[in-house]
């Protein structure tokens, strides 16, 4: 198994959707009620969504994870708000550390950008693998959609110390 961590490029953006959906609609499907999910990962992917991605409003730091050269995992990182804001991979390429690689190379990018600590929103599903991460809860609470949904969410801490977990 070959893989590697790269920067998103445009043209990744339908890719960088459809490991999003898929990541939701199958693994934490399992966590959430449907209208969640719908919201969350709302089918088909559209043009407009696609370049909503491109447009990146929010500024994130886009990762793309390939195995082989077919994109299984995503990440993004808001350096401006200290925020590891997504980690998704493809169901198929699940428990292969490919989630890990991308969470280590948004804090290698975090520190070099100067940040001693990130916050995220975690889904109930990947509380698990951000505790693994090194990631301590703050608090439980709810994450608000862009369409308004709200949805329930555990809001964890790590300080970028030098030590790797
Ligand atoms: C959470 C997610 C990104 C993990 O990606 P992954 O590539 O499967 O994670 P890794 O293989 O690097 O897992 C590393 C460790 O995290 C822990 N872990 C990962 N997924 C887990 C799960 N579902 N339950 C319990 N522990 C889990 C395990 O300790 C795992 O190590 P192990 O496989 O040796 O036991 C992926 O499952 C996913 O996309 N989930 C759905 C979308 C989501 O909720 N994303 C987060 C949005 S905030």
């Amino acid at each position: 198994m070959s893989l590697k961590i790269r920067s998103m490029r445009p043209d990744d953006a339908r890719a960088f959707l459809e490991v999003h959906h898929a990541a939701v609609r199958a693994t934490a499907a399992r966590d959430y009620p449907s209208d969640v999910i719908e919201a969350w990962a709302p089918l088909p992917v559209t043009e407009v969504a696609i370049e909503r991605v491109q447009t990146n409003r929010g500024h994130e730091y886009r990762l793309i994870a390939e195995i082989d050269d077919r994109i299984v995992g995503i990440g993004s990182l808001v350096v401006e708000n200290a925020e590891l804001r997504a980690c998704y991979v493809s169901p198929e390429a699940g428990r292969k550390g490919v989630g890990s690689a991308l969470v280590r190379e948004m804090e290698r990018v975090a520190k070099e950008r100067g940040l001693s600590f990130l916050e995220l929103d975690s889904s109930i599903t990947a509380e698990p693998f951000y505790a693994k991460l090194g990631y301590e809860v703050r608090e439980r609470g709810q994450h608000i959609l862009g369409s308004g949904q709200p949805m329930a969410c555990v809001k964890m801490r790590k300080e970028l110390g030098s030590r790797q977990s």
